[in-house]
Parts: C-alpha cells; sequence; structure tokens
C-alpha cells in the first residue's frame, strides 16, 4: 500500500470525524512550494506569474497565493469579484472570458486588465472603454491537451482570437484608438519542451506585428503528474528553453519582452486531496464486477466522468490497520448516473476499470489524492442535492483549518419563491 502524500491515516480519521466526509483537504506547504517553484521560472526580462484561479477559487487560497506575489487570470466577473473579495488589487487581476462581463467597464475603471478573447469583445471594449491599453488572446493555430475536452488551441477551438485574423485585430485597434500591449496564449502545452518551444516562437512572431506589446503570456497547461507515468513539467527545463527564445528575440529586434505564465493545474493539483466514505458494496455475479459505493463522487470530483482520468485513491481503515487481503473493485459515486464512476478506463470516460485495494469494508475511508486542481471548482454541485463539500487546509504547524463550510439545505433552496 502506497504512503498517503501529505496526510496521515490519523489525521485522515480526525478530519473525517471532525468535518464528516466527503470534505476537501489542502496542504499549505505544497501550495507554498508549487508557488515557490512557479515564482522560480526562467525568464529573460521579468515574470509575471498569474494563477489561473477556475482551477480552484476558494478565497484562503487566493489569499495566500496573493500574499506570495502571484497574479490572477480571472474567466469571468464573478471571479474577478471573488479576488476582489478576497482583497486582491485590481491591478493583479486580468479578466480572459469566453462571455463579456455585464459589468466590464466598472471593472475596467477599477483597473482589472482586459485580455479581449475575440474580434467582437475587442471592438466593443474599443467602443465603449475608458482605458486605451488592452490584451489579446491569439488562438495561436495549434493545441495541445489530453484529450479534446482540454484542448483549448487549434481550429477545433473557440478560444481566443484566430492566428490568420492579425489584419482584423489591427485595423480594429487602429479604429478605435487602442494599444495592444500584451499578448496572451493559452493552448496547455503540458510537458513536452518542445511543444513549449513551439509555442514560444509562434507567439513571439505574433509580437512581431505588435510593437506595444511588452508582455507575452504564454498561459498555463504544466502537468502534474497523478497517476503512475503520468509527467510532472519540469518547469526549470522548459523555462530554460522558453527563456532563449526571449533573448534570441530582444538580440534581433531590441525589444526586452517580459514572460507571464498562467498555470492553474501546477500550482493547487498536487495539494488537494478528498477524503470519503465506503458507504456499501455490491457485486454483478462471476463475470461482473465488485463495486464500491463511495459517499462522493461527480458531486465533488467530476474529473473522471469528463475526461476518462483516474485519480491515486488510497484505503484508510476506520480502525486499525491496513488488512493484509486485497479486493479489485470498481469505485463509483453516490449520484443516480452510470457515469458516476471514479475508476474509468484511462482515455474512455465511458470505460469501467478497476482497482486493487486492501480489502474494503463499509465504513472504511477513501482518499482520493491530487484533487486540488478542478474539483472543487468544478463538479456537479448540488445534483441529487448533496450539499456542496466543505474544505479544510493544513496549515505549516500541522493545524487543520476549516476554510469552508459544508452547505445547508436552507443554502440550497435559499433562492428558490
Ligand atoms: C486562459 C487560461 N489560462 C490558464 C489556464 C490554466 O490551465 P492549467 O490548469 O492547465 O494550468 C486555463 C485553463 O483552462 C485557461 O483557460
Amino acid at each position: 500500500m502506497q504512503a498517503l502524500k501529505f496526510l496521515t491515516p490519523d489525521l485522515v480519521r480526525q478530519i473525517a470525524a471532525a468535518y464528516g466526509t466527503p470534505v476537501y483537504v489542502y496542504s499549505e506547504a505544497v501550495l507554498r512550494k508549487s508557488a515557490q517553484t512557479a515564482l522560480a521560472f526562467p525568464n529573460a526580462y521579468g515574470l509575471t506569474v498569474r494563477y489561473a484561479i477556475k482551477a480552484n477559487s476558494t478565497g484562503a487560497i487566493l489569499s495566500l497565493f496573493n500574499s506570495m506575489g502571484i497574479h490572477f487570470d480571472a474567466s469571468s466577473s464573478y471571479e474577478v469579484h471573488r479576488l476582489l473579495l478576497n482583497g486582491v488589487h485590481p491591478s493583479r487581476i486580468q479578466l480572459t472570458a469566453q462571455e463579456l462581463a455585464p459589468d466590464l467597464k466598472e471593472l475596467v475603471e477599477r483597473g482589472i486588465f482586459f485580455n479581449a478573447c475575440s474580434l467582437h469583445q475587442l471592438e466593443t471594449y474599443g467602443k465603449g472603454f475608458p482605458v486605451r491599453n488592452v490584451s489579446i488572446r491569439i488562438n495561436p493555430g495549434i493545441g495541445s491537451g489530453h484529450s479534446n475536452r482540454t484542448n483549448v488551441g487549434g481550429p477545433s477551438s473557440s478560444f481566443g482570437i484566430w492566428i490568420e485574423h492579425l489584419e482584423e485585430i489591427k485595423a480594429l485597434a487602429a479604429k478605435y484608438d487602442l494599444t495592444i500591449n500584451k499578448l496572451h496564449s493559452h493552448i496547455g502545452s503540458g510537458s513536452d519542451p518542445a511543444v513549449w518551444e513551439k509555442v514560444t516562437k509562434m507567439n513571439l512572431d505574433v509580437v512581431r506585428e505588435f510593437p506595444e506589446v511588452h508582455t507575452l503570456n504564454m498561459g498555463g497547461g504544466f502537468k502534474i503528474g497523478r497517476m503512475p507515468g503520468e509527467a510532472t513539467t519540469d518547469l526549470q527545463v522548459v523555462g530554460v528553453r522558453v527563456k532563449r527564445f526571449f533573448t534570441n528575440f530582444y538580440n534581433e529586434t531590441g525589444r526586452k519582452i517580459k514572460l507571464e505564465i498562467e498555470p492553474g493545474s501546477f500550482l493547487v493539483a498536487a495539494n488537494g486531496a478528498l477524503i470519503c466514505s465506503i458507504d456499501d458494496k455490491v457485486d454483478t455475479g462471476k463475470e461482473g464486477y465488485r463495486f464500491i459505493k463511495t459517499d462522493t463522487g461527480m458531486s465533488e470530483i467530476l474529473r473522471p466522468t469528463l475526461y476518462g482520468v483516474q485519480h491515486p485513491i488510497k484505503l484508510v481503515p476506520k480502525n486499525g490497520d491496513i488488512p493484509g487481503m486485497q479486493e479489485t473493485v470498481v469505485v463509483v459515486g453516490h449520484s443516480c448516473e452510470s457515469g458516476d464512476i471514479l475508476t474509468p478506463t484511462p482515455g474512455d470516460a465511458e470505460g469501467v476499470d478497476t482497482i486493487t485495494l486492501p480489502r474494503p469494508v463499509i465504513g472504511d475511508y477513501l482518499v482520493i489524492e491530487d484533487t486540488g486542481a478542478y474539483c472543487a471548482s468544478m463538479c456537479a454541485v448540488n445534483y441529487n442535492s448533496f450539499p456542496q463539500a466543505p474544505e479544510v487546509l493544513i496549515r505549516e504547524n500541522g493545524e487543520a483549518t476549516l476554510i469552508r463550510k459544508r452547505q445547508t439545505l436552507e443554502q440550497m433552496v435559499e433562492n428558490e419563491l
């Protein structure tokens, strides 16, 4: 049985007893370490690390990163307001959204930086907004990602302004007297340094077309290996390769371009664990499967259902030691939905896979690891009327602090008339 990544069996039992299950747990120490690694990303002419808060937008995490000098990317005006509520200065916030925020003018007046993701967004900004500086998000023509669901570049992606529309961008900038001073692209480039090199070159070619661009944001997409065989991006290796292109660009053009990176997963994925309880065990006979039913699932963790990915799942007995006997099981969630499977076939969300655990007993705990990113912030909240799970942060001194309470039934229905 593999050890838990940052919890101990005793801590799992204590947290489950104090706050119930399912419960998300985060580690401040791991959060700080990831942030420090990102802040050390090699760069030639300056670096801003911008956390993509869609990965996990809980206030305690935002405040921690804010105190470490990290900036933020918001994907809706609601995310912008969440940042403001947590005391983030507007100058640290960029808005990169699929939908035009209804209160964009007010946000821009407060100092939020706008990243136009379509020609329509750029034109709207140009027509009505007092600040003339703007960033543009480009779709550079290639994509990357472990599945179509996570690929955010290339012809099948609606994110950003298509690379062939540079002349239209220039025309809009001229028409509305806009200064395009930042360029952004996020294709989810992953772990392969060669992909980062290719995208850096493509992006710097676009920077060449816009003489006032002083900052190039390369997006996020740095991978965290969750399961055996999955790679974690080495930021130093990627950074050194990216930096070389910025230096060459300066030598060629005399322009020192500042670098921004915009990680989501890299900053938070590995710092999270989801503790749940085993509710039931069923089987479908000799030719079928043994199933473990848990009190979590897509209501707290949607990634297996959405992407066909697995997370490490480890057993912590409610009482006593890890049993010697093992059992091969399918782990499922509690939602009335056949897709609520925590062990799908990797790469095929519709497939069913098994894992082998020390023999689980009803009432035991399962710890689902690497759930800091795109879990609490991206799940099927309130489906089957399960309340939103609480979140706990383990401080550096080892103290487990509740940072979000479990939702109540009253809160779930409070807006109903
Ligand atoms: C605009 C933008 N920036 C950054 C990210 C962060 O990506 P990741 O979590 O893969 O680092 C995303 C995620 O989809 C994004 O849409």
